[in-house]
């Protein structure tokens, strides 16, 4: 069954057209990829997906629920956790901190206990930091857990912000290029733990991603975009030999 479906979304900004009345549905489980030159509108598909943008026209659903417009917090309850392309971290804040605030949107916390720390609320941080240090433990970084997340190399704040994003128990995971930046063992090394994701807690994963090589090893499935328009769908093959994509990438390269 699709867990998430797109209906003709459309995003205007200004009297730029970012995104055309692009379909687009992702079932449980399932890596999909998001491929297309720069300015495409990928982001922007992902920024109207987790409640970041309201899109001009069309609507998200997820399993049949109107998700369209609802404010972000909500769409992470709901189970879709996202990373950025410009890696966004707390980066004064610990390791380990920053997983617990991607932890923090499923803990309940009030005025009272917050002020008087009751037992309940202490076992509840106890789990919770125990959670966070398996997290850190499953992206090989529970060493680092009291470092500046600032002082992590590149590639380690990217496998931080995964841990960070997995905190929330999402079901639908959002990578915007998870792999920009790192040399190509790490890149593997990332796409290992991808696939270990979606084996492990089946959750969906949709990937945009600069790098072809990565892509076909990954995603089951590719939609490629081009000046905000899906102009292909298919298998990794298909889309590696499609005429409107191979032209989409070469225009770039003029
Ligand atoms: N907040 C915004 N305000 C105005 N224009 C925007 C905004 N966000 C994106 N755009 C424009 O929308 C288009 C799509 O941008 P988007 O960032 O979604 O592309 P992308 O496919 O992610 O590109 P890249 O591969 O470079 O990351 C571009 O023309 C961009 O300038
Ligand atoms: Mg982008």
């Amino acid at each position: 069954m699709e867990f998430i479906r797109a209906e003709t979304v459309t995003m205007d900004f200004g009297g730029v057209r970012a995104v055309n009345s692009v379909d687009f549905a992702v079932k449980h489980g399932q890596i999909m990829g998001i491929i297309g030159p720069n300015g495409a509108g990928k982001t922007t598909f992902f920024n109207m997906m987790t409640g970041f943008y309201r899109p001009t026209a069309g609507r998200f659903f997820m399993e049949d629920q109107d998700i369209t417009g609802w404010p972000r917090h909500r769409i992470v309850q709901a189970g879709i956790a996202r990373t950025f392309q410009n890696i966004r971290l707390f980066g004064n804040m610990s390791v380990i901190e920053n997983v617990l605030v991607g932890e923090h949107t499923n803990i309940r916390s009030t005025l009272l206990g917050a002020l008087f720390r009751t037992p309940a609320q202490k076992r509840d941080e106890a789990r919770a930091y125990k959670k966070a240090e398996e997290l850190l433990d499953f992206v090989g970084l529970l060493e680092k857990k009291s470092e500046y997340a600032a002082n992590l190399s590149y590639g380690k704040q990217r496998r931080l912000e995964l841990a960070r994003a997995l905190a929330t128990e999402p079901k639908l995971l959002l990578l915007d290029e998870p792999t920009a930046g790192m040399n190509t063992s790490e890149a593997i090394s990332v796409l290992e733990l991808i696939h270990t994701i979606r084996d492990t807690w089946k959750v969906a994963v949709i990937l945009i991603e600069h790098n072809m090589q990565v892509m076909m090893g990954t995603a089951e499935r590719i939609i490629a975009l081009d000046a905000g328009t899906k102009i292909a769908e298919g298998t990794p093959k298909e889309i590696q030999y499609n005429e409107k994509v191979i032209k989409a990438y070469l225009g770039e390269e003029d």
